[in-house]
């Protein structure tokens, strides 16, 4: 049973509540910044517009950043992310300098059929985060359709994605386009990856991605490893890594992701050599090393022989998970480990395999190697479809309907 999402309700006429995530990085002259995240701000203006061109009304609401919760920051306004939205919908967008209060409530009651209002950032209010029920019941009382389309964010228990939804009572709640397209990619890969599976996994913030890799491994067949993971593994196994930085508290962790995919047969390969330097400038000394890292070097990307070997499990994969860059991949010479990788799936999806692409630095790097066209799904929320993979229930999305 899916979840209803907006196309399902009938919202001509109506004022719908549009969580949308617009938390995208802005430039010091606070425009929103040329960054892989902004495509969040077109996410959210193709739920405006499924909701516009049917005759309702959008008021769209997002948190920015992490504010103190005790007013308006300057730097952290979302009238930028308005303005764009506005550029991409080709229309109007109203903008409201708080999210609730008299101008809130004013501006919503003013809109007309067809338009569209952003509210300013929900965590100038530090009852968002709270999932105070007051804070709730005023946002949920300027509307009344429900839509989450925040899927960055779907695993918070914040107001404006558990209160608001509760606080709607019999009002529709509903998820949008891209939330619905979310699950369904990630049912695809839990409940329905086709053989072999494999899995590229690496690097620097491991903890829910081990979490995630656990809960997979009795379907992935083969399990890559690089980058800041690799380390840790390494580490768990009792290799040198040098002076690799990693998550001390993660080697146990490491240590019992080596004995799940031994107690489940999955091929699990650590990287047989490493490109390593100094530091992580471009300008640094490099030499490529087999197994060990030794003193005085930093793991910064999979060596040669490791390259070849992982590209041609990629090249015969029908499903592939990708989470985690195979080095400091922002750094040239040491993207190479994750550009060939990117290469192989992008060769593989054009073949018809299953790809998904974790999002976070992931995303990010397929983009700046100018393969984010080709490689299948890139999720637009690294940590939400990690805990999603790890089994975490998503209070927010329990609340709302389905079909
Ligand atoms: C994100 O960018 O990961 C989401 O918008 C969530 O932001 P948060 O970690 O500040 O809640």
């Amino acid at each position: 049973m899916g979840v209803k999402t907006i196309e399902d309700v009938d919202v001509a006429g109506k004022r719908v509540l549009i969580r949308a995530d617009l938390n995208v990085p802005l430039t010091a002259d606070g425009d929103v910044a040329d960054t892989p995240q902004a495509d969040r701000i077109r996410i959210a203006a193709e739920a405006v517009r499924g909701v516009t061109q049917r005759g309702g009304r959008a008021i769209v609401v997002s948190h920015l950043g992490r504010p103190a919760g005790r007013g308006a920051e300057s730097g952290l306004t979302l009238a930028p992310c308005a303005k764009r939205l506005g550029e991409l919908l080709g229309a109007e967008v109203g903008f409201a300098a708080d999210c609730v209060g008299s101008e809130a409530e004013s501006r919503a009651s003013a809109l007309g059929d067809g338009e569209a209002l952003v509210l300013e950032n929900l965590r100038f209010h530090r009852e968002e985060q709270a999932n105070d029920p007051g804070f709730a019941k005023a946002l949920a009382g300027l509307a009344d359709v429900y839509c989450n389309e925040a899927f960055p964010t779907v695993f918070r228990r914040h107001a404006s994605l558990v209160g608001v939804p509760e606080a709607m009572g019999e009002a529709p709640r509903v998820v949008g386009p891209r939330l619905k397209k979310e699950l369904e990619q990630l049912a695809d890969l839990y409940e329905t990856p086709a053989e072999p599976f494999v899995a590229v996994a690496g690097g620097l913030e491991t903890a829910d991605r081990f979490r995630a890799l656990q809960r997979l491994l009795p379907a992935i067949d083969v399990l890559l490893t690089g980058g800041g993971l690799a380390h840790v593994l390494m580490s768990a196994a009792g290799r040198s890594v040098g002076e690799s930085p990693i998550e001390r508290s993660a080697v146990e962790r490491g240590r019992e992701l080596l004995a799940e995919a031994d107690r489940h047969e999955t091929r699990l390969f650590l990287p047989e050599d490493h490109v390593v330097g100094r530091d992580m400038s471009s300008e640094t000394e490099t030499d490529v090393v087999e197994e060990q890292i030794g003193r005085g070097w930093r793991g910064l990307d999979i060596g040669p022989q490791t390259v070849n070997r992982y590209s041609s499990f990629v090249r015969g994969a029908d499903t592939v998970f990708w989470s985690g860059p195979m080095g400091a991949f922002e750094t040239e010479p040491f993207e190479v480990g994750t550009r060939e990788i990117a290469s192989a799936v992008a060769e593989r999806v054009e073949l018809g395999a299953q790809s998904y692409v974790a999002g976070g630095h992931t995303g990010m790097a397929v983009h700046k190697l100018e393969l984010g066209e080709h490689v299948g799904h890139i999720s637009s929320g690294r940590d939400a479809s990690l805990k999603y993979l790890a089994g975490d229930a998503f209070e927010g999305l329990d609340l709302l309907e389905r079909n």
